[in-house]
């Protein structure tokens, strides 16, 4: 390439059908809330995040998180910024980490490690931020990848427990957008406003590729506080409630005590009364008698609980009134 030739070709713009923030956003936030993943965390992130907390002591001081730092660049330029601060820049890409050149400040750390994982492994560990910063994430531009994107992703309740003050740069305003409207659900007020034009150097290439190909960038600005992942509404706790698929503990319960030994359905149930129940909205003041919990009983399973049930009562006899094995049965009829 001759010597003063852009360094990188011209980026596209965003192409999408897409005019207006994904009508599927709140939806996902609720159900994510009440649901927090369990899957394992991936064990190359543990063993990068357990490094981490080894080197910086468990309770780390100020720290500030690049999440997609892609080569670091914007890790090193925030860690040059931030020396008060530990700047963590993590990224899934060891080709893009393995591709940073200049030599880090002493206060900055880059790893490999699948995001979603780390910041629960950060929630889970008690860490907080000082600042977020997720420059230039993927978008996912296509409507129907909107679950993709960070805003619908189930880690995003990780996102939030972290707390502190969150940026994220995009080039595509609608997905910012579209933060806003979910922060705005949480009642987190944010900003949104185009980076100057001659702002200061660019935080990292891909900001210096957009704004070099001529795109308007856009940082999308809020402060998550002290973090804690927030509590599902009390509207989607509700509505999850009465879900086919969902069923008191009590009731679980109850099925399970009816059923005889070798039942097939017995182990559905065990397993779904040992799961986490539902997250309960904020000022829920019902204890584990008044858990919800989801258990997937599978094609005409309902309907062979409900015989099971109905034996049961039937063998109780005239004496055998169960109140609990009554209600289960109202439970399963009216699902
Ligand atoms: C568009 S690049 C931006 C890189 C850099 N922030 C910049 O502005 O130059 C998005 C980066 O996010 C990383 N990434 C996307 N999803 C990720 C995930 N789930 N976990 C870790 N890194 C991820 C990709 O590997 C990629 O390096």
């Amino acid at each position: 390439m001759a010597r003063g030739s852009a360094l990188f070709t011209a980026a596209k713009p965003i192409e999408t059908a897409q005019a207006t923030p994904h009508d599927g956003l709140l939806d996902r936030l609720q159900r994510h809330l009440l649901r927090l993943p369990t899957a394992p965390v991936a064990a190359h992130t543990q063993a990068a995040f357990e490094a981490l907390q080894r080197e910086l002591g468990p309770t780390p001081g100020a720290l500030i998180f690049d999440s997609g730092c892609g080569t670091g660049e914007s890790t090193r330029n925030l860690a040059e910024r931030h020396p008060e601060a530990w700047v963590v820049g993590v990224d899934k890409s060891a080709d893009r980490l393995g591709r940073h050149r200049s030599a880090l400040p002493a206060n900055a750390r880059l790893l490999r490690a699948e995001l979603g994982d780390f910041w629960r492994c950060a929630v889970a560990a008690g860490w907080r931020l000082k600042a977020h910063y997720l420059p230039y994430p993927n978008p996912w531009p296509k409507a129907r990848h909107y679950k993709r994107r960070w805003p619908a992703h189930p880690a995003f309740p990780w996102l939030l427990g972290l707390g502190g003050d969150l940026e994220v740069r995009s080039n595509w305003r609608l997905y910012l957008e579209e933060w806003q409207v979910v922060l705005a659900s949480l009642e987190i007020p944010s900003t949104l406003a185009p980076l100057p034009a001659d702002s200061a150097p660019p935080l990292s290439p891909f900001e210096a590729k957009y704004l070099a190909s001529g795109h308007a960038c856009y940082a999308l600005r809020a402060a998550l506080g002290a973090g804690g992942v927030p509590a599902p509404s009390w509207s989607a706790y509700q509505a999850r409630c009465e879900a086919p698929e969902v069923f008191s503990r009590p009731v679980l319960a109850a099925i399970l005590a009816a059923l005889p030994a070798a039942h097939p359905q017995r182990e559905p149930l065990a397993e779904a009364l040992a799961a986490a129940p539902l997250r309960k909205p904020a000022g829920h003041r019902g204890g584990e008698a008044s858990d919800f919990l989801s258990c997937d009983l599978g094609p005409g399973g309902r309907e062979v609980l409900m015989q099971a049930l109905e034996q049961a009562l039937e063998q109780g006899g005239e004496g055998g009134d169960d109140p609990a094995l009554t209600l289960a049965l109202r439970a399963l009829r009216s699902r």
